[in-house]
């Protein structure tokens, strides 16, 4: 997500500053911004776009000074826009903060500091920091910091620099990334390493809650309760490349393992428990939802499979009929549309030509239009009426990981919103499965350490040239998704299918040693399955099943077995797509395909 470098030393921070952010340029931004200390004043300097816009503007108007703070901005609490940039300031422009993470409880603090008098110009959570540190701010800035923080939840990393207190840059983390770098008198804090490899390769590894002050003689830390701490040096050696995918050998594995972190951020006050479910962004009125009739999810890719899931969820909680299209199908097809209608998009970058060219004919004929989109000002978001953002972060591999997980967050939310809303299911039944919900981060994190089986079964298999994925209901939704991500990047052609369907043609096709991969994870339909995978493993097949603990009477009929740590089967979707999306990066990094860039493909489909 954002980037993040600060700077204190002799040397002209600007150049500093943005050459650094230039290394953080991998997090995904829309915007960038500098704010520099000089003569006692704070200069800010930020603009939508790219660095080198910032970089232009700072030629046209350069900013001189020895201490400054940098930001790349990955939208989440309001669109793209030079105001909504980092750094934000206070009123009279004496402090300015950069943040990267999301304030959870900001808008009771905007109501609260607006009721002292603080006035507030963006959209962003980040304002309430600066106003919240001016309002503790008592000619220590460490203290108001740390005050500020006290009052704050949610996410952060943020960077603090204050006119009153000139030679300092205050800074601390918790639950997102920051280091501070130790360099010859002078001193940074970053993002992330790479940001400040050019400088030194001495650095201090900061922990949740760790507070830091650089001044130009030396870093202190602190704990909370203002207590210094000693910290080991930890010496880089490697390079800056590594750094970056954070040690992974690819984006698309340090995506698939960021999975657990973007569940938790999707869900992040939005579901709690006791309390209704929370969409800001959705303005539908009950009423209105009471007279929805038929819901179109509409999107391509990945994103449909996301889809095809949250036409079961949402059917099931909200006894709403849902059609799940293609987008690309749905513009031609004349679809029945009124204003009874309702349209759920989804789209992981919000700019694929063909959902935005179904959005638009959903509006032409009056439908309401519910975009779920990882970018924030993004078309979609921008052309639907109601927008719900999926906090996965920037996604860089070319197939969808992450961004698919969260997308089924959403469909989750917005089956649970609806269900709330019309009252069909009883509070009991909501709060049960909101509970339910709140344990799938730790969950996915526990299906991230079946790695190696998986890749001892990916090993087994590489070599063959076609692989069919089974399942039933929401499992055969999953198969389709493991299936693509097979495709994509290893080049295997595989299939899926229903697993009752499965004797209507395509046994046809399995042989001695044809790769089935089986989803069982629905209760009701585990017999059934099993019975579809021995009319497989009785024609030669060599099978996969993924299920859940407990069901290890599996082995009797499967040559392997995945098994899920366990949850209601109603959220198997969210924990079964991860061993198939790590096996099929397995067997594409045996084949030796590139994985995050597979041939023929593009993240971004803009053309139709
Ligand atoms: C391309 C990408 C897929 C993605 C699809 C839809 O095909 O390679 O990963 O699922 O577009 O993209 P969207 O941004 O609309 O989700």
């Amino acid at each position: 997500m954002c980037g993040i470098v600060g700077y204190i030393g002799k040397r002209q921070a600007s150049a500093i500053l943005v050459e650094g952010l230039s290394k953080l340029e991998y997090r995904g931004y829309d915007s960038a911004g500098v704010a520099i200390i000089d003569n006692n004043s704070i200069d800010v300097m930020k603009c939508k776009g790219r660095l080198a816009n910032l970089e232009e503007k700072l030629k046209e108007t350069p900013i001189e000074g020895t201490i400054g703070i940098g930001h790349t901005r990955w939208a989440t609490h309001g669109e793209p826009s030079d105001l909504n940039s980092h750094p934000h300031s206070n009123e009279d422009g004496t402090i300015s903060v950069v943040h990267n993470g999301i304030i959870e409880n900001y808008i009771h603090l905007r109501e609260w500091l607006t009721s002292k008098g603080y006035k507030f110009k963006s959209e962003t959570d980040t304002e309430v920091i600066p106003h919240l540190v001016d309002y503790f701010y008592n000619g220590d800035l460490l203290d108001a910091v740390m005050k500020a923080v006290g009052k704050m939840e949610g996410s952060y990393a943020i960077g603090v620099i204050c006119n009153s207190d000139p030679d300092k840059i205050v800074a601390v983390r918790k639950d997102s990334p920051m280091i501070v770098g130790l360099g010859e008198n002078e001193f940074f804090i970053a993002s992330d390493i790479p940001a400040v490899l050019n400088h030194t390769r001495d650095v201090y590894l900061l922990n949740d809650k760790e507070f830091v002050v650089l001044t130009k003689d030396g870093v202190k830390l602190f704990t909370e309760e203002k207590e210094e701490i000693r910290r080991d040096i930890y010496h880089v050696t490697w390079n800056a490349d590594a750094a970056e995918k954070g040690g992974y050998e690819d984006f698309m594995l340090k995506e698939i393992h960021e999975q657990p972190k973007a569940i938790k951020d999707t869900m992040t006050s939005r579901i709690m428990p006791g309390k209704p479910i929370t969409l800001d962004e959705i303005k539908i009125t009950r009423e209105e939802l009471e007279n929805i009739n038929k819901i179109y999810v509409v999107a391509c890719g990945t994103a449909y499979h996301a889809g095809i899931v949250g036409k079961y969820v949402i059917e099931k909680l909200s006894r709403i009929p849902v059609e799940v299209d293609i987008a690309s199908e749905f513009r031609y097809r004349n679809p029945i549309i009124d204003k009874n209608t309702l349209m759920i998009v989804i789209s992981q970058s919000g700019e694929t030509a063909d959902t935005l060219a179904a959005l638009r004919e959903a509006k032409n004929h009056g439908a309401r239009v519910i975009a779920v989109t990882n970018v924030v000002g993004s078309s979609v978001s921008r052309e639907a009426d109601d927008v719900l953002y999926t906090w996965a972060g920037p996604e860089i591999a070319v197939a969808s990981t992450k961004a698919y997980e969260t997308q089924l967050v959403a469909m989750y939310i917005i089956a649970l919103f609806f269900a709330e809303n019309k009252k069909t299911l009883s509070k009991e039944e909501l709060e049960d499965l909101k509970k339910e919900m709140l344990l799938l981060p730790e969950k996915a994190e526990e299906c991230l350490k079946n790695k190696e089986i998986i890749q001892r079964y990916a090993a087994q298999t590489y070599t063959h040239k076609d692989m069919f994925f089974l399942g039933r209901g929401l499992d055969y939704a999953v198969a389709m998704e493991g299936s693509l991500k097979l495709k994509e990047i290893s080049y295997i052609h595989s299939e899926a299918y229903a697993g009752g369907e499965l004797k209507h043609g395509p046994i046809a096709l399995i042989e001695k040693g044809t790769v089935v991969v089986a989803l069982a994870t629905q209760d009701e339909l585990f017999e059934k399955m099993v019975s579809n995978v021995k009319e497989v493993t009785t024609r030669g097949a060599h099978v996969l099943g993924v299920t859940f603990e407990g069901n290890e009477s599996i082995e009797k009929t499967v040559d392997s077995a995945i098994y899920l740590p366990r949850i209601n089967p109603f959220f198997s979707p969210l924990l079964s797509v991860i061993p198939l999306q790590l096996f099929s990066y397995y067997v594409a990094v045996q084949k030796g395909c590139d994985v995050d860039k597979p041939r023929n493909l593009a993240k971004s489909v803009t053309v139709e």
